[in-house]
């Protein structure tokens, strides 16, 4: 049977947008983007992109296409005799796996404060303290986040079960620029806040702290920081890429797909930044110390704060949680796709059966997560919690490891012809072959020595 594909380019760009555009980039980069010197991250992060991570995007749907096959079995194929690069097969299932278990918790508690606000809970009739006391108080509750998570990772399932064009496509055709579009109205609502009575500090004053280029705030943890930024906020270092490449029509300019795909990471990461610091420096939660400014206590506690205290806040919540909840599921989509797509290439299992297999495993190692947070909040693993442990060796160990094995393999072990062939389409793409060289640079010994610094400041850096 011939493989799925995407119907159409702008189909497949959408699809790779929204496993990209994710939780990072609204809880993580609009911090980062601040505290690093606005503008000079902006430069620092477009270097360590074009230079390492849009490589390994680009070498990751490469790989895919050329092998019509999904992550377990990429490598495999194109190196026909070989007995090592079959064997990363599984490293690129069991990280996604592992991802989407952890990942579907924290949609859940998006699904959460979704309800939440549609039943008006964040008004200035509860007290700040109230408000960011809530998240404590439902993440360590046995019942409710299970049923959150539940709902969530159904949704997730019942998707992907749907098809790669029927389901995957189809839904982030209509996703993602809905996601596109919220999110725009939330930075011009927030950078219209005026001057509130009693706080020094302004909503301008936000987009400058954004935007205006601080180099005196830039050292070497800025470029790790950027670098380990880009990486993840491209869902490589993952067999997502790899699976969703095989998925990409023949004609397809990959070169343009994982341009175009960085590119809108980036551009929705600055826009979400604009809807978020500009309203915490409205309302002077981003000098208060009780006040988290990035990761799950920036939007389950002071947004919600935020939110409580801004004309038309109730309102302003419910679009913000709904584009978080459609951020996380188009990546969470991602995430499931890769195990899903070997069950059904490897295990002869159908699609269906594949995608509730699947289903129940994340469920049953997402519940142990979900505990961890309560009932299990005792046992850790080098004083981490069970959640906080995967987040750890997945993204610092796991999926460095990943991306390295990826494009050592397409720069040194793939047929170089190969590569060039399947970038041109078959030699029609003139302007790429005569890029190739370049490319090939980066490939070959720019991308890996990146990504080699991303694993070593992760060993080393924290
Ligand atoms: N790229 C997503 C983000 O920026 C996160 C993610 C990583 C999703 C890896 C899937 C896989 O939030």
């Amino acid at each position: 049977m011939a493989r799925e594909k995407f119907s159409s380019t702008l189909g497949s760009l959408l699809v790779l947008a929204g496993s990209a555009v994710g939780l990072g980039n609204i809880w993580r980069f609009p911090y980062m983007l601040g505290e690093y010197g606005g503008g000079a991250f902006i430069l620092i992060y477009l270097v360590c992109m074009m230079l390492v991570s849009m490589p390994i995007l680009l070498v990751e749907i490469l790989i895919g296409r050329r092998s019509q096959k999904t992550a377990y079995g990429s490598l495999g194929v194109i190196d026909r005799d070989g007995k090592v690069w079959k064997n990363f097969g599984s490293l690129f299932v069991l990280i996604p796996t592992i991802t989407v278990s952890y990942y579907s918790v924290i949609g859940g508690w998006t699904v959460k404060y979704f309800i939440d606000s549609c039943a008006l809970k964040f008004t200035a009739d509860s007290s700040a303290l109230e408000i960011t006391g809530v998240f404590g108080d439902f993440v360590s509750s046995p019942w409710a986040p299970m049923i959150y998570h539940l709902v969530f990772l159904l949704a997730v399932c019942v998707i992907i079960a749907l098809g790669v064009k029927k389901g995957i496509e189809q839904f982030s055709k209509v996703m993602m620029p809905m996601l596109f579009v919220i999110m725009l109205l939330l930075a011009i609502r927030s950078m219209t806040i005026p001057a509130q009575p009693g706080i020094s500090q302004t909503a301008a004053q936000g987009v400058r702290y954004l935007f205006v280029p601080d180099f005196s705030k830039v050292g070497a943890s800025t470029f790790a920081a950027a670098l380990g930024q880009a990486f993840f906020s491209l869902s490589i270092g993952m067999g997502i890429m790899l699976t969703y490449g095989s998925y990409l029509p023949k004609k397809d300019n990959l070169a343009k797909t994982a341009a175009y795909t960085s590119v809108f990471d980036l551009i929705f990461a600055v826009i979400a930044g604009c809807a978020v610091i500009p309203a915490m420096f409205a309302y002077g939660m981003y000098s208060n110390p009780e006040m988290a400014v990035n990761g799950p206590g920036l939007v389950y506690k002071t947004l919600p704060v935020v939110f409580s205290q801004m004309p038309l806040g109730s309102v302003v919540a419910i679009f913000f949680f709904f584009a978080v909840i459609l951020a996380a599921l188009t990546s969470a989509m991602s995430l499931f796709e890769v195990p899903v797509s070997w069950l059904v290439e490897t295990g002869r299992m159908k699609r269906p059966a594949a995608c509730v297999t699947v289903f129940v495993l994340t469920y049953v190692i997402g519940l142990v997560c979900s505990l961890s947070f309560g009932v299990l909040s005792g046992f850790t693993i080098k004083d981490m919690n069970f959640f906080d442990a995967l987040d750890h060796v997945t993204a610092n160990f796991l999926m460095p490891l990943a991306g390295f094995v990826v494009v050592l393999f397409a720069g040194w072990k793939m047929k170089k012809s190969d590569i060039m062939d399947e970038l041109t389409n078959g030699g029609e793409l003139k302007g790429l072959a005569k890029a190739f060289p370049v490319i090939y640079v980066l490939i070959r010994y720019v991308a890996p020595i990146g990504v080699l610094a991303v694993f070593l400041s992760s060993i080393f850096g924290n």
